[in-house]
């Protein structure tokens, strides 16, 4: 393994409130209450720490970020101390005031969640009446004010076919990136698993069709596609590689490799502001338990790619196998792989429509 560096990018979830309700949110079961998030001088310390680790970039996140009356305040001290810093938002609760002192704080990049390209299914999915219009008009002022734009469609049965019009939306809005990312089943997705499946013939016709927009709008359009892993060979490099390039901060103040870490039993986390974040990042047992490949049981330990893709996702092994250390199920060459494929065949042909939404 090559000498680790400091982490590239640190995401910081400042709150995990959120207006929408998306049937595939990735937070964890249980929410934080708003008295458990960290106050504006803990934040400050963090951004601080991180820049002085050598980090360059910073990901306000969420819940929604935006609902945070400190959200500018936090933007200014990390551009003020070097980094790049992204908004990842809902948008449904910002106005051109609002973006207008996030851009005068020096914000770069924001990036927009849309679920659909028509307004009865993206706020049918959110849960969230009028939403996708006011997407629409954030996206214009992000624009407007001088900003990049990323537009993020996390896509499944329910609105793949709306996949076209997303990617012409993306173009009018005059987007720098389009994530393209089918969902990921950990946290709240498992439970709406059945209702978002896309089938075989679906996926297989996405993925053509992301092929040929990436060629159409190169150097207009940035397309980044993640698949449904469910139906992939091989598995995803899940954050990069654990402990390798991320951090990310709960409400609370733990640090974690990411954000599903908490899942697995066993593993404690440090807290930011009681423990130096150099620390937790070089020398915490949860950021090295699952870092680099000396943890890997067969087949990964005598793979090809295990300096690739690092055996896969901890917390996908241990939702689908039972064990953290397990083969990602979704790598073919995991036992497990087959069974994977036929559950996923399975529910993809499920008569399930409704989602079931988290109430907060
Ligand atoms: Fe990756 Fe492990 Fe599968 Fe090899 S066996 S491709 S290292 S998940
Ligand atoms: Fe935790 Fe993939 S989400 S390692």
């Amino acid at each position: 393994m090559t000498e680790l560096g400091p982490p590239l990018a640190l995401m910081a979830e400042l709150t995990h409130r959120c207006p929408l309700q998306c049937p595939y949110c990735s937070n964890p079961l249980e929410l934080l209450k708003a008295g458990a998030e960290r106050d504006t001088a803990f934040w400050l310390g963090v951004i601080d720490e991180a820049a002085a680790l050598g980090v360059l970039q910073i990901h306000f996140s969420g819940g929604e970020p935006a609902l945070r009356p400190d959200l500018a305040a936090l933007v200014e001290r990390a551009t003020t101390r070097g980094l790049y810093a992204n908004l990842i938002t809902s948008a449904v609760t910002l106005n051109e005031a609002k973006l207008a002192a996030l851009a005068q704080a020096g914000l770069a990049h924001v990036q927009i969640s849309f679920q659909g390209a028509r307004p009865e299914t993206a706020d049918r999915i959110g849960n969230y009446r009028g939403g996708h219009e006011k997407k629409l008009e954030v996206a214009r002022l992000v624009t407007q004010l001088g900003m990049s734009l990323t537009v993020n469609a996390v896509v499944h049965r329910q609105n793949l076919a709306e996949l076209p019009a997303i990617i012409d939306m993306a173009v009018a809005l005059d987007a720098d990136r389009l994530e393209v990312a089918h969902v990921q089943y950990h946290g709240w997705a498992l439970k709406n698993r059945a209702a978002l499946m896309p089938d075989r013939q679906a996926f297989d016709q996405a993925d053509l069709l992301v092929s040929q927009k990436r060629q159409e709008l190169q150097g207009k359009l940035f397309i980044d596609y993640v698949v449904p892993d469910y139906y992939a060979r091989a598995p995803k490099t899940c954050m990069g590689g654990w402990g390798q390039k991320t951090m990310n901060i709960t409400p609370d103040g733990r640090a974690l490799p990411c954000h599903a870490a908490e899942t697995i039993p066993d593993l404690t986390f440090d807290r930011a502001g009681e423990t130096p974040l150099r620390q937790i990042w070089f020398e915490s047992v949860a950021f090295q338990t699952f870092r680099g490949t000396s943890w890997m049981q067969e087949p990964c330990a005598s793979c090809d790619l295990k300096h690739i893709d690092f055996g896969g996702c901890r917390c996908q092994a241990l939702a689908l196998a039972g064990d953290a250390r397990a083969t990602d199920p979704v790598c073919h060459l995991s036992p497990l792989h087959s069974q994977v494929l036929q559950m996923a065949e399975s529910e993809s042909g499920a008569d399930v429509r409704e989602f079931v939404y988290r109430r907060v």
